[in-house]
């Protein structure tokens, strides 16, 4: 029997990341944030003092870094552990994300993370979150859904997160680096972003979050 896959695709902002961890919870399936495995190579990378645009030593990097997910103390939350190290926190800033998306537009990298993505495909059922979760990675799962909401909106959620974790951002200086991310995300010649053909799309521009879950939700349990 083969395993259901739920994928949620789209940018930075679109509520894919706490969609996706809600819809995992009601379902009691298990999740892949497959954004942070691209964090954590992008962390490794730039630890291990390397230049990110080099290829070959970033894809060794890539190919040798040992990334965790495990429950906080409290079970509230997933901490990332990369080569023992709980990066978590440094994994979620705006840098981070940067780097990130820099090594994902390397085809060698993106293959030196596809085993482990396969990997959490396991019973009951998966929620995969990413940027080329329904097309490339999960392409036969039953159910994809594409999140999307406007550039403004998306940015002003980055920046109420960030400002939650306490980091210093404005809200303009997150627009404009949202927008790059999201151009070079979209334009890459590998794994771009973009709905599976087979994707439900959402728009969630001004949708309260429960919305979005009931939403989403559906397109599994119709
Ligand atoms: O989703 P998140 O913002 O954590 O992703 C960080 C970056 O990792 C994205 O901007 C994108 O470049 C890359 N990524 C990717 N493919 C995925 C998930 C993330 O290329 N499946």
């Amino acid at each position: 029997v083969t395993v259901p896959v739920l994928t949620i695709d789209g940018p930075s902002g679109s509520g894919k990341g706490t969609i996706s961890r809600l819809v995992a919870e009601q379902l009691g399936w298990r999740l892949l944030d497959s954004g942070a495995l691209y964090r954590a190579v992008g962390y490794a990378a730039g630890a291990a003092g390397l230049d990110l645009s080099d290829v070959e030593a970033v894809t060794r990097c890539a190919q040798s870094t040992r990334i965790r997910f495990q429950p906080s103390a409290d079970g509230h939350d997933t901490r990332v552990l990369v080569n023992g190290h709980d990066a978590t926190d440094e994994l979620r800033t705006e840098t981070a994300g940067a780097a990130a998306s820099a090594i994902a537009s390397i085809p060698s990298v993106r293959q030196a993370l596809v085993d482990m993505q396969l990997g959490f495909r396991k019973a009951p059922g998966l929620v995969a979150d990413g940027r080329d979760m329904g097309t490339v990675i999960f392409p036969d799962a039953a159910h994809k859904v594409f999140l999307t909401a406007s550039a403004a909106e998306r940015a002003k959620r980055r920046y109420k997160q960030l400002k939650e974790k306490g980091l210093s951002v404005t809200l303009s200086g997150l627009q404009r680096e949202i927008e790059a991310r999201d151009a070079r995300d979209a334009s890459r010649a590998v794994a771009p972003l973009k709905p599976a053909a087979d994707a439900v799309l959402v728009d969630t521009t001004g949708m309260p979050i429960a919305d979005v879950v009931a939403k989403v939700f559906a397109v599994v349990r119709p």
